[in-house]
């Protein structure tokens, strides 16, 4: 039997620093890794950051943030980082060539108890597992940005990842205070991902073909789709880099699961990343402050976002008929990943079933296979 007390996180950055202050939270003593003392720093320093916030709101006392912050040790060196631990959570940048570097690096020194989870938002979990010394001892646990409030993790398993592994995951993604998400089958996209980052492109699409503007299109997916916010909203948000790279990691492993729009690349290519740029799909002011675009209920009335909701349906649709998950996890996966207000298919009925099957046929026969009906959605239709 398994169990985990000590977790090392590789890389500080976005997605590190976070998940190893959210198992330092709960009692987990971590070593954080990254390649320069600086960027570990940088990462405790934001660590300092969020606690003292959680500090100021009464989440946490200040003794207990000293103690969590107290079980985080920020470490340089691999083979010092790896002793001892029972589970590494590997955080590194979204690159095929540089993760594969790091496991045969980290097998050099790993220890044979150790269980190897990677953070990965779209890489396959089976080809990094196998690469390794313990392909059974490999599984994806996907946090969400920023982990520190982000519920969900997907728990995916690769191929040939043991169904202890399984449990062990589900079992420590609820200690920490998460909702974990079984994504069955190792698929481009997992759940969240397979159905939100199409949507970006589609939208983009819709400002081609449907003439409309950006705030109409937005303000009907978060009024009449019930979105947290618009889909270019919630692009910038992400970061169109993030959009951009799982694009190209998507589509390279799978040609029909995005319909790619060059506004995505053209955008990342200017180095407009959204929020965190100043600008992306919408402009933001320069003071690097949280905002959020002017969307309304008037404005949503001009737009009807057809297209978008037949898109969502279709990949929702391909998730159930491949049985990657069941239509409960689907929804829980969609409402804590992306927030969305309601289950996908009562949003669907909303549209009807019958205009979401007609739409996807026209726009199959003008614009290609990409937007083939899904069985799934034929059957629940007969
Ligand atoms: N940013 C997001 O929104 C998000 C969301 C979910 C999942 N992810 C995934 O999480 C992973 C990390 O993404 P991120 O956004 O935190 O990246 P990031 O670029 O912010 O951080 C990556 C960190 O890894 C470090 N690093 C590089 N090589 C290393 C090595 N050999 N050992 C240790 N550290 C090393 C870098 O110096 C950097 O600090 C990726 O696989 C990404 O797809 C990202």
């Amino acid at each position: 039997m398994t169990t985990i007390n000590k977790i090392t996180v590789l890389g500080s950055g976005v997605m590190g620093h976070g998940i190893a202050q959210v198992a330092a939270t709960v009692g987990y003593n971590i070593v954080l890794r990254d390649i320069e003392q600086s960027f570990l720093d940088n990462a405790m320093k934001k660590i300092q950051w969020s606690l003292g916030k959680m500090v100021e709101k009464q989440k946490v006392s200040q003794s207990d943030a000293d103690s969590i912050y107290g079980r985080i040790t920020p470490v340089v060196d691999l083979k010092e980082a790896l002793k001892g631990t029972d589970l590494l959570v590997e955080a590194v940048p979204e690159d095929m060539e540089l993760k594969k570097k790091v496991y045969a690096e980290v097998d050099m020194y790993a220890e044979d108890k150790t269980v190897y989870a990677s953070n990965t938002s779209t890489l396959p979990i089976g080809e990094m597992a196998s690469l390794t010394s313990r392909p059974s001892r490999f599984i994806g646990l996907h946090f969400f940005n920023p982990p520190q409030l982000m519920p969900l993790v997907e728990v995916i398993p690769g191929h040939l990842t043991s169904s202890e592994m399984v449990n062990l995951s589900l079992d420590l993604i609820r200690n920490i205070g998460k909702e974990p998400v079984l994504c069955k089958k190792d698929v481009v996209g997992f759940i969240v991902n397979r159905i939100f980052i199409p949507l970006i492109h589609e939208a983009a699409y819709c400002l081609d073909r449907d003439k409309a503007e950006m705030t109409q299109i937005d303000s009907a997916v978060k009024f009449k789709m019930a979105f947290p916010m618009g889909i270019f909203e919630l692009a910038d948000y992400t970061g169109l880099d993030v959009v951009f790279k799982a694009s190209k990691e998507m589509i390279s492993r799978d040609k029909k699961v995005i319909n790619p729009h060059p506004l995505i690349k053209r955008l990342y290519s200017e180095k407009k990343l959204g929020q965190k740029s100043g600008s992306g799909f919408y402009n933001y002011g320069s003071d690097n402050k949280y905002e959020r675009v002017n969307l309304s209920e008037k404005e949503a009335e001009k737009y009807d976002p057809i297209a978008i909701v037949s898109v969502a349906a279709n990949n929702a649709a391909w998730l159930l008929t491949n049985g990657v998950c069941d239509v409960g996890d689907l929804d829980k996966a969609l409402r804590l990943g992306m927030g969305l207000k309601k289950p996908l298919f009562t949003i669907v009925e909303e549209f009807g079933l019958g205009k979401v099957l007609l739409t996807l046929e026209n726009m199959s026969n003008k614009y290609g296979k990409f937007y083939e009906p899904d069985a799934y959605l034929r059957k629940i239709a007969s």
